[in-house]
């Protein structure tokens, strides 16, 4: 994973199956706080390969924030202020195109956000000016070709594209609402990708999403969602995720 300086530490903000990152030599734990407010967990320092990493559980750990509670802001403010500059965010999703289904891989190139009701910039307040930030392409070019190398490095299936929608969550959608997704364009369906994409973008830090499809999302396959379906998945594709991300920091 490149960096402005070999020495800037590499965000990876882990989300459901990844609360903790084995393999990940810790050098180091931080209690936080942020101007706004604290993130959802102490951030782990440590070494992955030759690099130097911080990570941080999207949803604490143990695992108790749901989604539409996650405090990005501070979770993105306290990675930006230990130095890091390139974020890898790990998502559950659901799959919606037909090649995305449980346990496969996928490194999106787009998002559309669904979400509403969340704090989702930092340019808000007493403001000298208003600033509109561009993100024409939500995914850091460089980042994604990183990972999208160590997937193929680690031979581990993937899908190098794809179009992210965030929902609200925390239930899952209805299989109409994932029609509808459908027809908007979107390939996969996850609650998290937004906003934290975009703050990371409002600090100009790279960011990148590597996403694990847990379920076919709502009305995909000829059954209902099931926890043990979900954690089947994770069981089975996680150590791929874990590969990609060990590969990628190799150099
Ligand atoms: N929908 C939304 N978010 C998700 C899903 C889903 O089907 N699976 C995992 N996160």
């Amino acid at each position: 994973m490149s960096n402005e300086s070999e020495k800037a530490p590499v965000g990876i903000i882990g989300g459901t199956g990844l609360t903790t990152l084995a393999g990940l030599e810790i050098t180091g734990e931080t209690e936080c706080t942020t101007p706004w407010g604290s993130p959802s967990a102490p951030l782990v320092e440590g070494q992955l390969g030759n690099q130097k990493v911080v990570f941080l559980s999207r949803h604490g750990n143990p695992h108790r924030i749901p989604p539409h509670q996650v405090n990005y802001r501070a979770n993105l403010r306290a990675l930006y202020d230990a130095g890091v500059r390139t974020v890898i965010g790990v998502n559950a999703v659901g799959g919606i195109h037909r090649e995305m289904g449980p346990a496969h891989v996928v490194i999106p190139d787009q998002i559309i956000d669904y979400t509403w009701g969340r704090p989702s910039t930092f340019f808000e307040g007493d403001l000298e000016e208003t600033t509109h930030i561009d993100f024409t392409w939500p995914y850091d070019a460089d980042a994604r070709a990183t990972l999208v190398a160590a997937a193929k490095g680690r031979s581990v299936p993937f899908s190098d594209f794809g179009v992210y929608a965030a929902t609200q969550g925390p239930r899952l959608e209805t299989a109409a609402e994932i029609r509808k997704l459908e027809r908007d364009g979107c390939d996969l369906v996850g609650m998290t990708g937004m906003p934290e994409a975009v703050l990371a973008a409002e600090l100009g830090m790279r960011y990148v999403c590597l996403a694990l499809v847990v379920n076919w999302a709502a009305g995909k396959s000829d059954h209902i969602i099931t926890m043990e379906e979900i954690e089947e998945a994770i069981e089975q594709g996680m150590s791929g995720v874990k590969s990609i991300l060990e590969a990628s920091m190799a150099d």
